[in-house]
């Protein structure tokens, strides 16, 4: 049950970040960024809500295995960067210019989440 809340909060914030990056890169252009970065925002965070505390609770279950994973210790350095990225992204008022910069951030967010996912799949390998 823990994997299943871990996937839907998963797919809650890649699925909400990937619609708002497509939406500044110029897609579908008649849906105005301010009302939809509102929505797919808390939709995200969310998700992250519900990725962090299932997590946690799985994490709870295995944490002497999970702590000598160095996996498990890239996912979590990979989801603070990505915590920075995003405070960045916002202090410097990147969905108000929508200008190159923000962009990078944008790509540089879903991929660092795309590594996060990775290593979270990768984790019961090593
Ligand atoms: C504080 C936040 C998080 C913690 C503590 C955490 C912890 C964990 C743990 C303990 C597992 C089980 C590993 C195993 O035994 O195989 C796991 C699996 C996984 N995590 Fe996370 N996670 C967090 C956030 C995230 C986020 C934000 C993502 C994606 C963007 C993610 C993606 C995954 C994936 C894809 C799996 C594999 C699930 C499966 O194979 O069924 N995790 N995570």
């Amino acid at each position: 049950m823990l994997e299943v809340v871990h996937l839907l909060g998963v797919a809650l914030l890649l699925g909400n970040l990937i619609l708002l990056e497509v939406r500044v890169f110029g897609w579908g252009a008649a849906l105005p960024v301010a009302p939809l970065a509102r929505l797919s925002l808390s939709l995200a965070a969310a998700g992250f809500a519900l990725a962090a505390t299932s997590g946690l609770l799985m994490f709870g279950t295995q944490s002497g295995e999970l702590l000598a994973n160095r996996v498990f210790t890239a996912k979590m350095v990979l989801i603070m960067l990505a915590g920075c990225n995003a405070g960045l992204f916002h202090a410097r008022g990147s969905l108000q210019s929508q200008d190159r910069i923000a962009r990078a951030l944008l790509l540089l967010s879903s991929t660092l989440w795309l590594l996060v996912l990775t290593c979270g799949r990768w984790i019961g390998y090593v």
